[in-house]
């Protein structure tokens, strides 16, 4: 099968969460299952400094009113088509906004240009290589379903990935003449959503196949508290909706091979962690001693509960915590935090920013990840921290709630137990598991038997890529 997909972001290219890591790993992963997949990405200035000069493969004259061209080029193991196109890619700051946090005001144009670009791959533009199904992430690369929908490519099937729900990619309808798509692309059927034009509702409607990242978010998103306003477009098309958990990528993932860790360690030989956890305190100016060490690793933001967090840490603090947090985001929350390790030195550790290296350091040093989430489509902090055997701590929604077994009793007692769960949203039970994450953390040889057992799970690729590749043959076998 010849695959073609379609992202804002790839890793280890360029990345902003966890949709990077799927885009990235997928194609090796769905390698053994037959499936050749070529991964259509913008030409960031990250992502040309990366690919050197590429093979052009395509030009556009004029694509959405900038001169463009797609490239062809491996690297890091990937077959990539790089969409280059500098008026609309090559800038400083950030994916989707400047540095200060201001979306692109072209945001619209310039992922309409990279879906194009897809839909035009699928209808042939490339001499030698037709995909024979598309499979587009995201509001970014959504109306590629779109656009192949409304156009000469309509009998290749396509598949959309739902990542994150709150993310739309909403604009104003004055934009529908811009797009190039025919008349009856408006409407309800096609781009329109409450009147304005939605990017992602569009490939939601256009796409042969729905998928999302995990099977408890695919039934969250049909109800009206988590739908986001699409829950009825997802009901109607419920027959098509599909939950695949994300893997991770054991390579990248792997406490017994990972050179960015102070000490290699494995299931068996746990004491390893010791040497990480003390350097992990050592970076981030943590007393040395016995008290559970709390980590996180996250956006700051509301989705992430990170208000609830900040409100959290002077208890999690009285109750003989500490805290080592790595993020970036909300201004507010990153002041909250910022006067969190001001009030408790030594107990609470802040670091603002993104830095990659510094995340492997903190799972592997760390005995507790907190994740308050609200919502979380799948989530990959707590499968890297089970894999490195640090406890996740996390809220009972999407896939948080289908990778962590809460330690109750009765998982405790049959050996299973691998973290803690509680209510999203709820200060009051953040503050408890937090308490009875002490607690536990006290009981040794339980502690250890939660660790062990966390990092016995398999959240490797390989049942994913299956569902993906199975997804992909049966769609392709669909009568037109
Ligand atoms: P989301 O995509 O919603 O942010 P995920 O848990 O799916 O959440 O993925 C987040 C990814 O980004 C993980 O790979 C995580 O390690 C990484 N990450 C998040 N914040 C930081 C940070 N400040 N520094 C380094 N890595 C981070
Ligand atoms: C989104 C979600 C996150 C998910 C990731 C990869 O960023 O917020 O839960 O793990 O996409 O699918």
């Amino acid at each position: 099968i010849k695959l073609l997909s379609v992202a804002s972001e790839i890793y280890p290219l360029v990345k902003t969460g966890g949709l990077a890591d799927v885009v990235g790993a997928l194609p090796a992963a769905l390698a053994p299952h037959g499936v050749e997949a070529r991964s259509l990405v913008p030409g960031y200035p990250a992502v040309m400094a990366r690919i050197g000069k590429g093979r052009r493969v395509h030009r556009y004259p004029d694509l959405f009113g900038t001169p463009a061209a797609i490239l062809s080029a491996q690297a890091d193991g990937l077959d990539l088509l790089v969409l280059d196109a500098p008026g609309i890619f090559a800038r400083d700051g950030g994916l989707y906004g400047d540095a200060a946090g201001q979306d692109w005001s072209d945001n619209a144009l310039r992922f309409a240009a990279l879906s194009r670009a897809g839909a035009d791959i699928a209808e042939g533009a490339l001499k030698g290589w037709q995909p024979d199904i598309v499979h587009a992430h995201d509001w970014q690369a959504a109306m590629t379903a779109a656009y192949m929908r409304f156009g000469p490519a309509a009998r290749v099937p396509r598949v959309v990935t739902i990542h994150n729900l709150a993310f739309q990619g909403r604009f104003p309808a004055s934009l529908f003449p811009r797009l190039g798509l025919p008349p009856e692309a408006w409407g309800m059927d096609g781009v329109e959503y409450y009147g304005g034009i939605g990017f992602l509702k569009a490939g939601l409607v256009s796409a042969d196949a729905i998928t999302t990242v995990s099977p408890t978010y695919a039934r969250e998103i049909r109800s009206p508290a988590e739908g986001m306003g699409l829950e009825g477009l997802l009901n109607g098309r419920a027959d098509r909706l599909h939950g695949i958990l994300n893997g991770i990528d054991g390579d990248i993932w792997n406490p017994a091979t990972d050179d960015l860790l102070a000490r290699r360690y494995s299931a068996r030989a746990l004491g390893g962690r010791a040497a990480n956890r003390r350097a992990l305190e050592t970076r981030f100016g943590l007393d040395h001693d016995d008290a559970p060490i709390f980590i996180i690793v996250s956006r700051l933001t509301w989705q992430k509960g990170m208000d609830l967090m900040a409100g959290a840490v002077d208890r999690l603090v009285a109750g003989g915590g500490k805290l080592a947090l790595l993020g970036s985001g909300d201004h507010a929350l990153e002041s909250a935090f910022l006067a969190a390790r001001g009030r408790h030195p030594g107990r609470v550790g802040v670091e603002i920013g993104y830095d990659e290296p510094l995340s492997h350091l903190l799972q592997a040093g760390g005995d507790a990840i907190l994740i308050p989430s609200r919502f979380e489509p799948c989530g990959l902090t707590q499968l890297y921290a089970l894999r490195y055997g640090c406890v996740p701590v996390v809220a009972r929604v999407g896939g948080l709630a289908d990778t962590v077994i809460d330690a109750n009793e009765a998982a405790v007692g049959a050996g299973v137990a691998t973290g803690l769960l509680f209510a999203a949203g709820d200060a009051g039970a953040l503050d408890a598991a937090i308490a009875r994450t002490v607690q536990l953390h006290a009981d040794r040889s339980l502690w250890q038997a939660m660790q062990r057992a966390g990092m016995r799970c398999d959240f490797s690729w390989s049942n994913s890529a299956a569902r993906y590749a199975a997804l992909y043959r049966a769609l392709i076998a669909e009568p037109a």
